[in-house]
């Protein structure tokens, strides 16, 4: 996050909200409309993604994006709009997640879309979760007979 200093007012700060509500212009578009008009009054720019209007499919759990180490995303090998979202994520300081909550959790829209986020993480082939390896870092008895 950039120190607000004299090169924030030049370079201001970005602010990308991403939507996983199924109405635009519902309750959850008019409480992050209060959200980014105060990130707006203190210099931030803003930016809205509703996943309502994008092609996103779901994670097939290929595992393909997690094998590689590092910050940034593994490459989904899925042609969608993740790739751009994922270029506005690069290009944000700070991203909102804004959700209403149906089924006391996310929408499905959203968790679609979180799933996909898994390019994040780091989990080559073959790796044993943690509670289950040994101080050697094996896993003994408890090998699981898939990859998790
Ligand atoms: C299928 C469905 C499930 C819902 N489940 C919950 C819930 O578990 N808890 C809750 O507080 N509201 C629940 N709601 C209400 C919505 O969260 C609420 O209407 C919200 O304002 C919708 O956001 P929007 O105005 O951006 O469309 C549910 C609504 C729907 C359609």
């Amino acid at each position: 996050m950039k120190r607000l200093t004299a090169e924030w007012v030049s370079n201001p700060v970005k602010v990308t909200a991403i939507f996983g509500t199924y109405r635009k212009v519902g309750v959850i578009d008019s409480a992050m409309d209060e959200v980014l008009l105060a990130a707006r009054e203190a210099g931030a720019e803003t930016t809205k993604i509703y996943l309502l209007d994008k092609h996103i499919e779901f994670c097939s759990n290929c595992r393909t994006c997690t094998q590689e180490a590092g910050r940034e995303p593994g490459k989904c090998p899925i042609a969608d709009d993740m790739r751009a979202i994922l270029d506005e994520i690069k290009g944000s300081d700070a991203i909102v997640l804004a959700s209403p909550m149906n089924f006391w959790t996310v929408t499905a829209l959203m968790k679609r879309f979180i799933e996909r986020l898994v390019c994040f993480a780091f989990r080559p082939r073959g790796a044993l979760p943690r509670h289950s390896q040994t101080s050697e870092g094996s896993a003994g008895a408890h090998r699981p007979r898939g990859d998790l």
